[in-house]
C-alpha cells in the first residue's frame, strides 16, 4: 500500500516504454506481475487462468462499468440476455453466406489500387478503408459516411487514451446524431425490416416495447468499435505476419483451407484487441491481491493468448492447438457475438490478398509503426505486394 492508503502502482500502462511494444510489456508483467495495479486501468489480468475465471464468474466481475448505456457490453444477466437475443441472428450463417460478395467485391476494389503500384501503406489504404466500407456495406449506409466514421473512429482512440470523458460523450453524441439521421430517412421511407440492417433493428422489441433509438444507436456504436477498430488491426496484423512468414504464404497458398485455422493462430499471437474492462461487485481474492467492490479490472487478452502455461512456445504458429483455449473472441456469455462476420471477412481478404499476390514483403527502407492503446496492430504498415 501507498501511504495514501491507495493500492501501491505496478506499471504505467501509458509509459513510453509500454506504448512503444504493447505486446513485449505485457508478456514481461504476465511474468513479474500477472495481477497489476495502475492508477489508469486499475487492476489488469494478465494470465490466461484468471481472465477466463472473470469471464466465467460474470456475478463477481460485471460488465456494468459505465454510467453510459451500452448494448449489450455494458449489461449483465438478465439485461445483457435478452439484448443479446436480438443481436445474434444478425450474424447467422445464412446472412454472413449472403453478404460474402459484397465483402469480397470491395477487397478485390482496394486490392486492385494497391496491386497496380506494387507497394503500400497498408492501414491507410486498405486496412481502414476496407473495414469502414464493409460496415457500412452491412449496416445499409450510404458510402457518404466512409469518411467521417473512420474520422470518429480516430477521435475515440485519442479521447480513450487521453482519458477524456468530456470527448468520449461528445463522441457518443456525435455517433448518436449519425444514426437519427439514418432511422429518419428510414421512418420518412416507410422502410421495413428486410430494407436493411439498420430498418431491421429500428423493428426489434425488448420487454415487449420497440428498441429506443437510443438503444438502436447503441447496437450501432458497438458493432461500429468492433468492425472498425479491431477488423482494421486484424487486417493488418495478418498481412504484415504473411510478409515476415514468406513459408507460410507459400503453404497457405498451396492449400486455402488451412486459412480459417490459420487466421485465428496469427492473431493469437498478435492479438487485433488489447482489453476489455470489468468491475468487482464484491470483494475478492485473485492470485493473492485483494480487490474490493467497485474496483475497475481489465482482461489483457493480447497476453492472455500468448500465456506460455496455456501455449507451449507462445510465439511458434501451430495449428495443433486447441481451438477452445483461444481467446481472440473471448469466451463466456459476452463472447462475441461479430465473430462469425469478423471470421467471414478475414477469410475472404486473406484469400484474395494471398490468390493475387506472388509475393508479400516489408517495403525496403520503410519501417512498420506500433499502434498504442487502446488500439493493437499496425498505424503505418509499408508493404511491398507483388502481383502474381
Ligand atoms: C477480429 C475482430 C474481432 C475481435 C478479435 C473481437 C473480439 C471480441 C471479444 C474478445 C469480445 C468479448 C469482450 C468482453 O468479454 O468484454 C467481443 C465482444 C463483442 N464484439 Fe467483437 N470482436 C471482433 C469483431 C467484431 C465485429 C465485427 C462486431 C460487430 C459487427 C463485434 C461486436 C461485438 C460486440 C457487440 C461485443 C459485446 C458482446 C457482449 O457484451 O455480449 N465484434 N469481441
Amino acid at each position: 500500500m501507498a501511504a495514501n492508503g491507495k493500492p501501491k502502482e505496478d506499471w504505467d500502462p501509458r509509459s513510453e516504454d509500454v506504448l512503444r511494444d504493447q505486446r513485449a510489456a505485457y508478456d514481461e508483467m504476465r511474468e513479474r506481475c500477472p495481477i497489476a495495479h495502475s492508477e489508469f486501468m486499475q487492476w489488469s489480468l494478465f494470465r490466461h487462468e484468471d481472465v477466463v475465471r472473470a469471464l466465467r464468474d460474470h456475478a463477481t466481475f460485471s460488465n456494468a462499468v459505465s454510467r453510459h448505456l451500452s448494448v449489450p457490453n455494458g449489461m449483465d444477466p438478465p439485461e445483457h440476455t435478452a439484448y443479446r437475443r436480438i443481436i445474434e441472428p444478425y450474424f447467422a450463417a445464412q446472412r454472413m453466406d449472403a453478404f460474402e460478395p459484397a465483402c469480397r467485391k470491395i477487397v478485390v476494389e482496394l486490392l486492385q489500387d494497391a496491386l497496380s503500384r506494387g507497394e503500400t501503406e497498408l492501414t491507410a489504404e486498405f486496412a481502414i478503408p476496407f473495414a469502414v466500407r464493409v460496415q457500412c456495406a452491412f449496416l445499409g449506409w450510404p458510402p457518404g459516411l466512409h469518411e467521417p466514421l473512420a474520422h470518429w473512429a480516430r477521435k475515440s482512440h485519442d479521447a480513450t487514451l487521453a482519458e477524456d470523458r468530456h470527448a468520449l460523450s461528445e463522441l457518443a453524441r456525435e455517433f448518436e446524431g449519425y444514426v437519427d439521421e439514418l432511422l429518419e430517412a428510414r421512418l420518412r421511407a416507410g422502410a421495413v425490416p428486410r430494407d436493411d440492417v439498420t430498418a431491421a433493428l429500428m423493428h426489434e422489441e425488448v420487454w415487449g416495447r420497440p428498441l429506443s433509438n437510443e438503444e438502436v444507436a447503441s447496437i450501432l456504436r458497438n458493432w461500429t468499435v468492433g468492425e472498425i477498430g479491431t477488423i482494421s488491426a486484424a487486417v493488418g496484423i495478418l498481412a504484415q505476419y504473411l510478409s515476415q512468414h514468406v513459408e507460410l504464404q507459400e503453404r497457405l497458398r498451396a492449400r486455402p483451407s488451412l486459412v480459417p485455422a490459420a487466421v485465428d493462430e496469427i492473431l493469437r499471437i498478435h492479438g487485433p484487441l488489447v482489453a476489455n474492462r470489468r468491475v468487482a461487485t464484491r470483494a475478492v481474492e485473485i492470485g493473492g491481491r485483494k480487490l474490493s467492490s467497485g474496483d475497475r479490472i481489465s482482461l489483457m487478452w493480447l497476453s492472455a493468448n500468448r500465456d506460455g502455461r496455456v501455449f507451449e512456445d507462445a510465439d511458434a504458429f501451430r495449428l495443433d492447438r486447441d481451438p477452445a483455449n483461444n481467446l481472440l473472441y473471448g469466451a463466456g456469455i459476452h463472447v462475441c457475438p461479430g465473430a462469425p462476420l469478423a471470421r467471414m471477412e478475414l477469410r475472404v481478404v486473406m484469400e484474395e490478398l494471398l490468390g493475387r499476390t506472388a509475393r508479400i514483403e516489408p517495403a525496403p527502407g520503410k519501417a512498420a509503426v506500433n499502434a498504442v492503446y487502446p488500439a493493437s496492430g499496425f498505424t503505418s504498415l509499408p508493404l511491398s505486394i507483388r502481383p502474381r
